[in-house]
This record gives C-alpha cells, sequence and structure tokens, in this order.
C-alpha cells in the first residue's frame, strides 16, 4: 500500500512539473540601465543567463547553419516523396517494433498521422486496401461507432476520438464506414465531458481540462455537424483567458506560458466558432510571427526554445488560420519551407524530423508535410463562410511540392473535410 501511495505522489510530481509544454520556471536577472552603456556589456549578462537550453539551441543553429551552407543546390530543395512513402507504406504492413509501445495508446493518432501524411504528399496514395484496415481497427477499438479509445479495451479519449474521426474522413466512405460513426452517442458523451468552467475533460473517468480537449471536442463535432449552442457553451469565456501577455495561447486560463501546441488548439477553436474578434489578434499575429527563427527559419514552440519542424504545423497553421481570415501574411513562408526540405529531411533517413540529429518519426512527418503544404499555399475565405471553406491558392512566390491542399484548421486535406461535413448535412439525428 505504502508503495503505491509512493509511486502515486512521483507521478503527481511529474504531472505538475514535466508536462510538456508547461510552464519553466522564469530565468532572470534584474540589472541596473545605467550600468549598461554600450552594447558589448550584454554579452557578460547573456553568460550569466545561459542555460541548457541557450547552450542546446547554440549547437542546433551550428548544425542548422551547416546543413544551409552546403545545401545550396541549383534545382533548390526538393521533397523526397516517394522515400517518405516507403517508410509510412511498412507501416501498414509490419508489426511495429517493441520501442514503440509507448504508442499502444495512440493508435487512432499513428492512423492519422501515417494516412494523412501519405494523403497530403498524394491524393492517391492511400489505398483502398489500407482504409479497410484503418477501419476495421477504428471499429475494433469501437464496435458500437465511438467514441474511441487509444485501443482496444482503452477508456474513450476526447483526443483518440478525435483523431479517429480525422482518419475516417480520410477514407472516403469505404465500404460505407461513416454510417457505422454513432454521432447520436458521440454527442451525449461530449456533453458528459463539459465542465462548468467551459472546457472539455478528455476522458469521463479521469482526464485533465485545458484548450486540447476543446479543439478536439469542437473540431469532431464541427466534422460530424453535431456543433450545437449546448456543446459550446462557456468555451469562447475559456478561451479568451487562456490568451498570455505574450500574445499566444497557453494550456489554461491565466497559469500557462505562450505555447505553439495550445495557440493552434485555442485559434482554430476560435476559427470553428467563428469568433477570432474576441481575442487581440494583433498580439496573436506578432507572437505567431516572433515564432520564426531567424537563422534557424523554422519556427519554435515558445520563446527562447528550440526550433522543431513540428511547430511549421502548430504555428504555421495558426497563422494561416489568420491570413484566411483576412489579418494578414505573419512569418516568411520561403524561409519555413527552406527548414521543413532542409533540415526536417535526410538522404539515409525517410520520414520527417523535428531537427538535425533527431530520428524521423510519423508524428514529425505528418506535422512537417502539413507546414509545408501551408507554406506553399495562400489562404482566404469568404466572411460568411464557416471554416471548411476555407479556400488555398497556389502560392507562386514558392516552387510547389504538390502537395494536397490542407485546412490550417482541421489539419486535414480540404477536399476531405468539406465532402465529410457534407456528408452529415442533415444535422443530428434522433
Ligand atoms: C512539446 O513540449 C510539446 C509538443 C511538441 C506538443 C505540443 C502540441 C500540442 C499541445 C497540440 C496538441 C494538439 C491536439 C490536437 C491534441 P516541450 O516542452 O517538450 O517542447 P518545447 O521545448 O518545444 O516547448
Ligand atoms: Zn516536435
Amino acid at each position: 500500500m505504502r508503495q503505491r501511495v509512493g509511486r502515486s505522489i512521483a507521478r503527481a510530481k511529474f504531472i505538475n512539473t514535466a508536462l510538456l509544454g508547461r510552464k519553466r520556471p522564469v530565468m532572470e536577472k534584474v540589472v541596473d540601465l545605467t550600468d549598461l552603456d554600450t552594447s558589448h556589456t550584454i554579452q557578460p549578462l547573456l553568460k550569466e543567463l545561459e542555460t541548457v537550453t541557450t547552450e542546446a539551441r547554440h549547437e542546433v543553429l551550428q548544425s542548422v547553419l551547416e546543413i544551409y551552407e552546403n545545401g545550396r543546390n541549383p534545382d533548390g530543395p526538393t521533397l523526397t516523396k516517394e522515400f517518405h512513402k516507403m517508410y509510412l507504406d511498412v507501416a501498414f504492413e509490419i508489426s511495429l517494433p517493441p520501442q514503440m509501445t509507448a504508442l499502444d495508446a495512440s493508435q487512432p493518432w499513428m492512423l492519422y498521422w501515417i494516412a494523412n501524411s501519405l494523403k497530403v504528399m498524394d491524393k492517391d496514395w492511400l489505398s483502398d486496401g489500407v482504409k479497410r484496415k484503418i477501419v476495421n481497427k477504428l471499429f475494433s477499438i469501437s464496435s458500437s461507432g465511438g467514441p474511441f479509445g487509444g485501443g482496444p479495451g482503452q477508456l474513450p479519449h476526447l483526443a483518440s476520438t478525435y483523431a479517429a474521426i480525422n482518419v475516417l474522413s480520410l477514407c472516403d466512405n469505404i465500404d460505407g464506414c461513416w454510417d457505422r460513426i454513432d454521432r447520436r452517442r458521440i454527442y451525449e458523451w461530449l456533453l458528459s465531458l463539459k465542465e462548468p468552467n467551459g472546457g472539455f475533460k478528455t476522458c469521463l473517468e479521469v482526464g485533465e481540462v485545458d484548450t486540447r480537449g476543446i479543439y478536439c471536442a469542437l473540431s469532431i463535432a464541427a466534422l460530424l455537424n453535431i456543433l450545437t449552442d449546448e456543446l459550446t457553451e462557456g468555451v469562447l469565456g475559456y478561451l479568451k483567458e487562456c490568451q498570455s501577455y505574450e500574445g499566444g495561447f497557453g494550456s489554461c486560463p491565466h497559469v500557462d506560458e505562450a505555447h505553439g501546441g495550445y495557440t493552434f488548439c485555442a485559434t482554430a477553436s476560435l476559427a470553428i466558432l467563428r469568433s477570432l474578434n474576441v481575442i487581440n489578434v494583433e498580439k496573436l499575429l506578432e507572437w505567431c510571427s516572433a515564432r520564426q527563427l531567424q537563422e534557424e527559419r523554422g519556427f519554435c514552440g515558445r520563446s527562447n526554445k528550440l526550433v522543431d519542424g513540428c511547430y511549421s504545423f502548430w504555428v504555421g497553421a495558426s497563422a494561416a488560420i489568420l491570413e484566411a481570415l483576412g489579418y494578414g501574411q505573419c512569418f516568411d513562408k520561403n524561409a519555413l519551407r527552406e527548414y521543413i526540405l532542409l533540415c526536417c529531411q535526410e538522404k539515409e533517413q525517410p520520414g520527417l524530423r523535428d531537427k538535425p540529429g533527431a530520428h524521423s518519426d510519423f508524428y514529425h512527418t505528418n506535422y512537417c508535410l502539413l507546414g509545408l503544404a501551408v507554406t506553399e499555399s495562400l489562404y482566404t475565405c469568404a466572411s460568411n463562410d464557416p471554416p471548411h471553406k476555407i479556400k488555398c491558392i497556389p502560392n507562386r512566390q514558392i516552387v510547389s511540392s504538390e502537395l494536397t491542399d490542407v485546412n490550417p484548421v482541421y489539419g486535414l486535406p480540404t477536399e476531405n473535410v468539406r465532402r465529410f461535413i457534407h456528408y452529415f448535412d442533415s444535422g443530428l439525428p434522433p
């Protein structure tokens, strides 16, 4: 018994101190400005403020600059599509290796990352055979048609249901699979997750409440056409309070540091609710813009942290949503494209990665490809149109990788989003 208590305490400490993307202790030094007469005095001060992160950034910067120096190629950088396809196709053919058991509770996520990456590279690369495998797997997780857990026998969860619905939208109603989704049941379940503060628990039995839960719930509901006032009550108030003094969004009201992942969740949710006007959009644009690191050319996820390919989507799509809604472009798309193509790909290793030196994985492959698609398009949306009608126009200032157009709110090909929502046009079944 004592041992179990000890383990719970250790786990609680982990949750409080080490949760991804959560607030870090502030490093600060109070300086008397009258002592700061010339710019060279700043260097010793910066030295005193060095941390593991500033050292790590220095190392990453060296390797990135070396790649840019050596990577000059008259044809420009290109996406090695066929090479990445091999990596993704294999995932549907073999048993995944034991080191991937940590992803046992993320099975719908893996299906989404892999299937979406294939679709984004080429709209015909997701074969009917693979779609059938995906559908069988998903309905083995929930034979009643949702909500979905992370794997067979696991509790229904917002994030896995979000990923499951996304991947079903990619399966083009093969064998009538869209009729097997129990929208009424999913709707009742979403309602049961609602909290008095406007947020959603990620899981009925036990689950955190933050902007991720809101985005997952709204995205599921919008895609299945079950978004009601009852479901969205209180959500705007919650989201408004997550915008930090920096302009980006943290995970929970007031407490957290602005972070690319949570900023995407909040921005996309506000777009679904068509309510971006309730927040400080100018500050959000500034924040997104400041995430692009001048030398690395890619995005970091929060102030003074390292560049990472997945923020090409989390931050790039937040910016693309603002662009679609008429707030203008706030980052250098060409520079981001160079980071993705030169630093997130490698000749010897298929798939895309976070940064030089890292291994590729399905998560980064998907979000780097989505980010690349964002750089190669311009976005518009008619003022009264819902976000599934966002339009993509080829960005003529950039050499095209001929990717499928992507909707930045849903992280899915625009055509799949439209067809899926249209299929459920009739509203909520009785
Ligand atoms: C890293 O935190 C965290 C991530 C790379 C994930 C962030 C993404 C989200 C919160 C979005 C989730 C979206 C959905 C739809 C559920 P870190 O502290 O390790 O990395 P950092 O140093 O880059 O901040
Ligand atoms: Zn990443």
